[in-house]
């Protein structure tokens, strides 16, 4: 119903509004006094999480990608090796895991057939299984042995929006968690990552605030053959999930890459008026990626590609570059994906939306995947 509906028409439009208080409310109760970070819920004791000496993340789709965001920060902080997989793929190849494994299973239903599969797999080879999920009380978090949940509320869209930015809290806050009890030598570092922390729900809410012309844009593609997506470092699991969305709910060909790779082969996709969306890395510590970028777009601009940039306000060195420019605000790197998914959202559900699709029932698709 409409009521249901928060007088929006599709659930799809409510949910992605929803992200400031979803996110917040992910990391309420969680960060005590002087950035403590209190996680003892996840019933994991920090004697076992001492222990680990490697990670495996396992999910499918859009969880996926979150896994691959997840991997950037932990390996970061925690220098813990982090490996992730799609769910469906990981116990056919007779993965290596053992007692001193964690495996992290991020699923958003706690349904998804693949991914339980996965964790039942890994708990005959004696791995501990953290539970990263949505749904209380569902399958895959009472199959682990550890759960921390997202508090994103139900997502009734097919298409996770606020259920994903969630996902990335919860990640971001098992790495940090596990880089205070293995004492790494980051410590300020992760002190101010968790103040960070505390504002992204205000920086999420600004994009939403300046999203409108992104639905414009959105507007104007929708007789687009195709649309292509570049990041590098995080924002190339970004590229990814943009892509995502494109597909499932405009029904567009979509593909993302790793704006490095482009140069291998890809390029030679490269026409007249494609358009490209880039995710722009911040320019916070990450110098160097952010330059490089610039040149991968000035590659592709020359070959005719119409270039839909999402950088940082005030990055004025890709303006001559960009001919539509998306305004995010600078949040450190490995933090940025919160901000920088969200008009890949509203892109996607515009374009959809332009097309006459059902944005919360795309075709072909069900919100929880219980086959294999
Ligand atoms: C996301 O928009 C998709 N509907 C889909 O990729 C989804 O993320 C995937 O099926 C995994 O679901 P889960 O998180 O419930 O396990």
């Amino acid at each position: 119903s409409a009521a249901e509906k928060g007088g929006y028409e599709y659930f799809m439009l409510k949910e992605i509004v929803e992200q400031p208080r979803a996110v917040a409310d992910t990391l309420l109760g969680r960060v005590g006094v002087e950035g403590t970070l209190t996680l003892d819920e996840m019933r994991l004791s920090a004697h076992d999480l001492r222990d680990i000496s490697k990670i495996v993340i396992i999910a499918c789709g859009t969880s996926y990608h979150a896994g691959l965001i997840a991997k950037y920060s932990i390996e970061h902080w925690c220098r813990i090796p982090c490996e992730v997989e799609v769910a469906s793929e990981f116990r056919y190849r007779d993965p290596i895991l053992d007692r001193q494994t964690l495996v992290i299973a991020i699923s958003q239903s706690g349904e998804s057939m693949d991914t339980l599969m996965a964790v039942r797999y890994a708990r005959e080879q004696r791995a501990r299984v953290l539970a990263i999920c949505n749904v209380n009380g569902s399958t895959i978090p009472r199959e682990s042995d550890g759960v921390l949940y997202t508090h994103a509320g139900p997502e009734v869209g097919v298409a996770a929006t606020k259920t994903f930015l969630t996902q990335l809290i919860a990640c971001y806050l098992v790495g940090l968690y596990l880089a205070q009890v293995r004492n790494q030598k980051f410590g300020d570092e992760i002190n101010a990552v968790i103040e960070q922390l505390a504002k992204m729900p205000e920086q999420v809410q600004q994009v939403l605030d300046t999203v409108e012309p992104v639905r414009t844009l959105a507007r104007s593609l929708k007789d687009a053959k195709t649309v292509l997506f570049l990041g590098r470092h995080v924002g190339y699991p970004v590229a990814m999930e943009g892509a995502l969305k494109l597909k499932e709910l405009a029904y567009m060909h979509a593909e993302a890459f790793a704006a490095g790779e482009l140069k291998h082969g890809s390029i030679a996709l490269i026409e007249d008026g494609v358009p490209v969306v880039i995710v722009v890395p911040s320019r916070e510590g990450r110098g160097v990626l952010h330059d490089k970028i610039l040149s991968n777009i000035q590659e592709i601009r020359a070959r005719g590609a119409r270039t839909i940039v999402i950088a940082e306000k005030g990055d004025d060195a890709v303006r001559p570059f960009a001919d539509e420019l998306i305004e995010i605000p600078a949040v450190p790197t490995l933090l940025q994906p919160l901000v920088s998914t969200v008009p890949m959202q509203v892109f996607a559900c515009e374009l959809a939306l332009a097309k006459g699709n059902d944005v919360d029932q795309p075709r072909n698709l069900a919100k929880s995947v219980t086959v294999e």
